[in-house]
């Protein structure tokens, strides 16, 4: 297995380029089983997850072109078949996005449970229910969500939980039913709203996107279009957390800053001074960071997905910090790999208590999830010494090029064959 060998201790100077966004690449890679044409999607990140579900689409007989700087062309009409089989979806749960597009547009689906995960239960319920709800006849068979419907009807959908993959499945869905859906304490993240710009470029009506209440009323057809997926939030926020643990300036450029604040605020607390422009972002640090508090909550509040990235800051800060963990119930992986790094951490229950050393340690350290393993590449970043993070397959689901990035910035890390 692949892995990452960091020499901490080096200031971080620079300029990098952000990807465009894994969870928006994703919703909108599933939309395009919904357009009666061939589509292209641009700004798509090289990552795993992007492969997975390529071959999830191919599987089903999807037409699929990749062409320079990853721009991918998907045509659906030759599709054969509606299954997201579970070697599959066992590795991306994100495959759940294709039930909504199936169900509306050919009538049926069989998707796999995803299944529990490294962060939590993680439920899909409200996707199956909502779909139900909207008339789709749906039995959990052998493991799988097996769906049919003829044509789906609108619905009034209170989520009692705001989920993102969960609004982007039943705002799919609406867009090709017949009718007015409502849906109430929809997931306002700025992925969900991304995913339903792309929808009304094809052709779909959407009312109230990026709030809380979404109204879709059902056409019969959507079309082909060209669309280029937004920046990634969470890689531009891990990079500005490399920098103000590190300490130095970098510049991201090709990113929204407006999608940011909850963390640069956050990251000023800490010390660090921080510029913006359009698309640009650049972070100065001098000195050691201060200890802040962290408590995750859906869009607008802090992103459960840079929760892990701003342990490892408080980890080295002046201070202690108190993080809370609201989205997901079992988040704290990470923590314990610090701690082997020689990290002050004490969880109780959703909060981790985290008082700042001086010095972490480098240690051998293994990622149990996507963000967990970013962190711990923050912490090496930061150690004394050479800190190997094992089983990085989960960096590559998230990250393109993580370790050409941080060596663009003056970090010493390198990625070492199987
Ligand atoms: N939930 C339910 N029932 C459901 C669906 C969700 O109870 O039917 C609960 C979950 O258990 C969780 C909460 O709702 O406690 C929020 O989960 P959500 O459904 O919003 O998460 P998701 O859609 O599965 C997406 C991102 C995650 C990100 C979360 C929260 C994608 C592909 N994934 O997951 O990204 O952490 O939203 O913002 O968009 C990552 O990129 O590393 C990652 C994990």
């Amino acid at each position: 297995m692949e892995r990452l060998l960091i020499r901490g201790g080096r200031p971080l100077e620079g300029e990098i380029r952000i990807s465009g966004a894994k969870n928006a690449a994703l919703p909108v890679m599933a939309a395009t089983l919904l357009a009666d044409g061939p589509m292209t999607v641009g700004n798509i990140p090289h990552l795993h997850d992007i492969t997975t579900t390529m071959e999830l689409l191919g599987r089903m007989g999807v037409g699929l072109t990749v062409h320079e700087r990853m721009q991918v062309e998907v045509d659906a009409s030759t599709i054969e078949s509606f299954r997201a089989p579970y070697e599959l979806v066992k590795t991306m749960r994100a495959s759940i996005l294709v039930l909504g597009p199936l169900l509306a547009r050919f009538g049926r689906a069989e998707v796999s449970l995803p299944g529990g995960c490294a962060i939590g239960s993680r439920p899909v319920n409200l996707h199956v229910d909502g779909l139900r709800a909207m008339g789709a006849e749906i039995v959990i068979e052998d493991g799988y969500i097996k769906g049919r419907a003829k044509r789906l009807r609108g619905a009034r959908l209170r989520m009692d939980v705001s989920t993102v993959t969960g609004t982007e499945n039943l705002m799919m869905a609406a867009a090709l039913a017949e009718g007015t859906t409502i849906i109430e304490n929809a997931a306002q993240e700025p992925e969900v709203a991304d995913l339903a710009h792309c929808l009304m470029r094809m052709g779909a009506y959407l009312e109230g996107v990026g709030t809380s209440t979404l109204v879709i009323e059902g056409v019969e057809r959507l079309n082909g279009i060209e669309y280029q997926v937004l920046p990634d939030r969470i890689e531009t926020g891990t990079y500005l957390t490399a920098a103000a643990m590190c300490g130095g300036r970098v510049k991201l450029k090709d990113t929204h800053p407006g999608l940011l604040e909850a963390v640069i605020g956050k990251l000023r607390e800490c010390g660090a001074a921080i510029d913006t422009g359009e698309d640009w972002i650049e972070l100065t640090m001098v000195g050691r960071p201060r200890a802040v508090d962290i408590d995750t909550a859906p869009y607008p509040g802090f992103p459960t997905d840079m929760q892990a990235q701003f342990c490892a800051l408080d980890a080295i800060s002046d201070g202690t910090g108190k993080v809370v963990e609201n989205v997901f119930e079992n988040r704290f992986m990470h923590c314990l790999e610090m701690q082997r790094m020689g990290a002050d951490i004490h969880i109780d229950g959703h909060t981790a208590h985290i008082r700042g050393v001086d010095r972490l340690t480098a240690a051998p350290v293994m990622a149990t999830d996507l963000r967990a393993s970013a962190s711990l590449v923050l912490a090496g970043l930061v150690a004394d010494g050479e800190t190997r993070v094992d089983r990085i397959y989960h960096i590559d689901r998230g990250y393109e090029c993580i370790e050409e990035k941080l060596a663009q910035l003056g970090a010493d890390i390198r990625r070492l064959p199987e």
